[in-house]
Formats: structure tokens, sequence, C-alpha cells
């Protein structure tokens, strides 16, 4: 799938079932998560995320940090409470109405929208951390090992990049599975615009990890740690890969 193409199902998502197309968790489905209990699980991701870099890091400067594909702000909103300026980034300009709308922290966090294979909106060394998770895994990987360098290549000297993405699939190589929409929602849609009508889809992809490894040093970077993640649900092999610049 081309960024245009993923761009639009992810505006299809966030306007049918946006907490859900992030965490698509059973039971959740039809809005049912709770802005409460879907950011706890922000908190409790960014407190994970953060005790690894604190492992390998314990000195990070906690002064700007960058969320790739941050969506609703699910994880920006959490980094919120530890850095002082945060950017989340997305693809799709409906997520980010979405994480406008449920940010508590004014203009610490910004959300910027990027359609672009790269993130050239942002200078050389600008972020203390750079993060992402359950976001490549959706980014084909001609795409996605190019962000993989630029993660690095936006990384302070002193900084670190933290992300994840799955290294195998136990089900093929590259899935799409298909989310459809509450049936009112999607009548709704077709009597406004024939052309929304059809349900979005999320593609998988994965990147192996001897790959992710090679893209890392290529880029200038050096990898601290590389931990086992189940974020990618059960069919996936999916690795964190903390890293910083050479
Ligand atoms: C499953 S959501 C995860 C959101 C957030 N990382 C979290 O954990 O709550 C995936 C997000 O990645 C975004 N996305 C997909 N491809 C992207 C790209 N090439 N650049 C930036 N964001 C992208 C989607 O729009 C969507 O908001």
């Amino acid at each position: 799938m081309k960024l245009w193409q993923t761009r639009r199902h992810w505006d299809k998502f966030a306007r049918t079932d946006p907490l859900w197309a992030v965490l698509t968790v059973p039971g959740k489905e039809g809005r049912r998560w709770t802005p409460e209990d879907f950011f706890a699980t922000g908190e409790s991701d960014i407190a994970t995320a953060l005790a690894a870099v604190g492992r390998a890091h314990p000195r990070l400067r906690q002064g700007r940090a960058l969320d790739f594909g941050c969506g609703v702000g699910r994880l920006t909103q959490a980094l919120a409470r530890k850095f002082d300026q945060i950017t989340g980034v997305d693809l799709s300009v409906d997520m980010l109405a979405h994480a406008r709308r449920f940010n508590r922290h004014g203009d610490r966090v910004s959300y910027i929208h990027n359609t672009a294979a790269d993130l050239a909106c942002f200078a050389d060394g600008s972020f203390d951390l750079v993060l992402s998770l359950i976001t490549l895994q959706h980014v084909a990987p001609e795409y996605s090992r190019r962000y993989i360098a630029e993660f690095i290549r936006v990384c302070a000297p002193d900084g670190v990049a933290y992300f994840q993405v799955p290294a195998k699939s136990f089900l093929g190589q590259s899935q799409r599975f298909t989310f459809y929409p509450p049936s009112l929602i999607k009548r709704i849609w077709r009597r406004l615009n024939r052309s929304l009508a059809a349900a979005p889809t999320m593609d998988m992809h994965v990147l192996p990890r001897d790959e992710v490894i090679a893209l890392i040093s290529e880029a200038g970077g050096e990898v601290l740690a590389i931990e086992e993640s189940a974020k990618a649900g059960q069919d996936f092999m999916s690795y964190t890969y903390l890293v910083r610049k050479r």
C-alpha cells in the first residue's frame, strides 16, 4: 500500500472508531473504549518504554520527544508528563484532530501532519527521545526502512530512539485484515459519499530483526538493547529496538 492509500484508510478509521482502530482490543469495538481506560494504557506503555530506556541510558535528557505515528495521542499525552516539549506526528489528519481534542498539556504538545516518506520536517538532532509503538507494523517496508534511518537522524547526539516493529509473522510475510465500521455509520457513509462506503483496512508488515540491525548501523546508529514485545499480537514476533547515534 502506498502512503496516500494508508492515509486514506487511517482517516476512515479515525472517522468511525478511532480508539478501537488504535487499540483493537476485543470487546472495545463500536466506540466502547472510555477515554480514561484508553489513555491509561498509554501511561503504562510509556512507563515500560522509559524503564527500558533508563536501564541502558539512565541520564537521558527529558527535553524534547517525538511520537511517530501518534494517532489520537495515547502515548504523546503520557510522554507530556515526563518531557518538556512533545511532538506527535501522524499521516492521518483525522487522527490528529482527535489528538488535538484530547490534548491536556497545552502548547507543550504539538501535533504535526506529515504525509512525506521521510521526516524532513525536522532538523537533524532535534529530539532527546524518538518513540514509535504499533505504527511501523502498518507501514510498508519500502517506507519503514527510511523512517528508521530518519529516527536516528533526528535524534540528538545524546538522545535515543525507541521503536517497535514485528520481525516475523506466523501467518505469512505480509497480511491485511479488514475492519468493518458499525453498520449504521456505514449506511450513513454510503448515503453521503459512495466512495467512502468501502471499509478501511489495516495492513500488517514485518521487518526481519537482522535487517533492522543492519539498517540502524547504516544510518549511523548503535543498538543499546533489543527486547521481545507482544505489541503486535500473538500472530507476530515483535521487538523493541533502543538505539543511539554513534
Ligand atoms: C495503531 S495506531 C498507533 C497510534 C499510537 N502510536 C499509539 O500507540 O497509540 C497507528 C497510527 O500510525 C499512523 N500512521 C500510519 N502510517 C504512518 C506514517 N507513514 N507516518 C505517520 N503515521 C502513520 C496512523 O495514522 C495511526 O494513527
